[in-house]
């Protein structure tokens, strides 16, 4: 029997104040980073209005109809874990993932923002693009989630690498993008060289796209 989890976004919220506080740490830029009200009920709008690429995935996976109850994800170069967080607190089972640098602070973020519940629903594993991906069974995964992680050209084979890796024919992949350079594109283009690419949202107060990528001619409505 499917296990239903009810987590409306003041529940998200609380557990997203946590991690933020810790990315203006991480960001170590405390004079110039966006400060969120604390134990504030704006914290959800403040947070929403924040221009990360994650905070806008987030808010399109709640708000977007996605129903990830029990669905298999993972996300790549995940930094603070917002995202996979958030997949966890929406109900999925979450492999969050980045480099072996990160993944301490990860882990942190992780334990302290999520319930004890569900706790056991999010793994963090170090992913570094291209590399042991014999590690992480091949197209095993509902979603594939990034977050801001097209921006370092000498990555983008590597990125696509592991994509095709995770990919089966029914995963879906999201990624949100602010498209900053030229180069950017370029990946873009590499992307659907190998799957079929849809924009599904554009915020423009952010500048954020999200991309939708699936193998083969796949269009599903959302
Ligand atoms: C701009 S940050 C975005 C972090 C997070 N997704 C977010 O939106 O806040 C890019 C992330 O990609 C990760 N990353 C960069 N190159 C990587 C690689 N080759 N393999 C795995 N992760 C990588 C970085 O460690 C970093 O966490």
């Amino acid at each position: 029997m499917r296990q239903t989890v009810v987590l409306p976004w003041p529940t998200t919220t609380n557990q997203l104040q946590g991690v933020q506080q810790k990315l203006l740490v991480a960001e170590g830029n405390h004079s110039t980073a966006p400060r969120f009200p604390c134990h504030s009920p704006t914290l959800t709008r403040a947070l929403l209005e924040q221009p990360f690429p994650a905070v806008v995935l987030c808010a399109y996976l709640e708000i977007g109809g996605i129903d990830l109850r029990d669905r298999s994800v993972i996300e790549l170069g995940a930094g603070t874990g917002l995202l996979g967080i958030v997949a966890t607190l929406l109900g999925a089972h979450v492999t969050i993932t980045d480099r072996a640098a990160a993944l301490e602070f990860l882990e942190s973020n992780v334990q302290a923002n999520l319930p004890s519940e569900l706790r056991p629903r999010a793994v963090v594993k170090e992913l570094t693009w291209g590399k042991d991906l014999g590690n992480f069974p091949p197209g095993a995964f509902d979603f594939i989630l990034g977050a801001d992680i097209v921006y370092l050209e000498e990555t983008f084979a590597e990125l696509l690498q592991t994509l095709e890796h995770l990919c089966s024919e029914q995963t879906v992949i999201l990624l949100s993008c602010r498209i900053r350079y030229e180069r950017d594109h370029k990946f873009l283009k590499m992307l659907r060289g190998r799957f079929s690419v849809y924009e599904v949202h554009y915020d423009p107060s952010k500048d954020v796209h999200i991309y939708k990528a699936q193998r083969g001619s796949r269009k599903d409505d959302f």
